[in-house]
């Protein structure tokens, strides 16, 4: 099974994207051949600074490896470093219906909160379409945001086969629905753009102040609290065992403590899981070349893959 996924350096990371897409493409590498990117060239929709395309691309790649990608089981590298992707996605944008995509939500998304629309941005399903289609990956593990996203790779994939002959395998999204969309501190989707993300290498004192403000209703201590519509107890349920969450959950029911309360202990969780990636994290960055070769590996073994699919393609197409 190939498994292929990736991630925009367009920040820091935060929980988001590590339940929603880290931890389990970390859990697939181990049960087939995985590829893991940096998608540096759908950043550039957003992000136009140079300096910081580039840190934030190392700075992902790190975070990344600090969290358990083995770089032993799995390949990790920069988009741009297998430019064949732009090659197919020309290719695939030439039969990508144009309805298609004007009903893709992110696009009309990013166009409503204001970012200036591109034909990079409208094409940026096109792209990841290519990502995918290129290392013939089975299997994608990403949140909700992106499931969209896959189905149009699907019916990209399938126009390109009825056009031209049995091309590209059909991938499949694996979403896991416990973590498809984590929430962020104001209850929305957790994100970068909307300024309510708690990131997994926050500094403690920025970390606990973000756990503390999450949004809450104004339930008073002593009243039983609704277990629905709570961010702190659908946090909590992320880092906690089945008997810490069963603890909090009749805690909740009962009454008797405070939101504050909770959130502490949402606080002490969340600082306590990441603590052995934080120790990785600072090996890592003693070792001043590790990234560097992870990433050359990395991108060696995709080009081998990229190259025999795009001969395929070429031939199909008559290029
Ligand atoms: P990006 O960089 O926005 O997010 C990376 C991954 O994190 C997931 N995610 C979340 N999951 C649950 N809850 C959240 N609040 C949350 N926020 C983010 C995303 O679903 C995603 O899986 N277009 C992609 C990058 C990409 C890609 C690809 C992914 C480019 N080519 C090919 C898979 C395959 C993106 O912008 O993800």
């Amino acid at each position: 099974m190939r498994i292929l996924s990736g991630i925009q350096p367009s920040g820091v990371l935060h929980i988001g994207n590590y339940f929603g897409m880290m931890q389990p493409a970390i859990a697939l590498q181990a049960q087939g051949e995985a590829f893991y990117f940096i998608a540096d060239y759908h950043a550039l929709t957003s992000l136009r600074d140079p300096k910081a395309l580039r840190e934030n691309s190392r700075r992902v790649a790190l975070d990344f490896l600090a969290c358990g990608l083995d770089p032993e089981r799995a390949a990790l590298f920069r988009q741009s470093d297998v430019p064949q992707v732009t090659e197919l996605a020309w290719i695939l944008s030439t039969v990508a219906p144009m309805g298609l995509l004007e009903r893709a939500h992110s696009y009309k998304d990013k166009i409503a909160r204001g970012i200036a629309s591109s034909a990079g941005l409208f094409n940026y399903p096109v792209l990841m379409a290519a990502d995918i289609l290129i290392y013939d990956s089975d299997a994608v593990p990403v949140g909700k945001d992106q499931k969209q996203h896959i189905e149009i790779t699907r019916d990209l994939a399938v126009k390109m086969n009825e056009t031209f002959g049995q091309i590209f395998k059909l991938p499949e999204p694996r979403i896991h629905t416990a973590t498809e969309v984590v929430p962020g501190i104001d209850g929305q989707k957790m994100s970068k753009s909307y300024g309510n993300n708690i990131d997994i290498f926050g500094a403690e004192k920025e970390t606990r102040k973000r756990v503390m403000s999450i949004v809450t209703d104004s339930t008073p201590v002593e009243a039983p609290k609704d277990l629905a519509r709570s961010t702190i107890f659908e946090l909590y349920s992320l880092f906690a065992t089945k008997n810490e969450i069963a603890e909090m959950r009749e805690r909740f029911q009962k009454g008797g403590t405070g939101y504050g309360d909770f959130k502490k202990e949402l606080f002490e969780k969340l600082w306590l899981y990441f603590a052995p990636m934080r120790k990785r994290r600072e090996e890592i960055l003693a070792d001043k070349s590790y990234i560097d070769n992870v990433l050359s590996r990395g991108a060696k073994r995709a080009n081998e893959v990229a190259d025999v699919v795009m001969k395929r393609v070429r031939a199909a197409v008559g290029l």
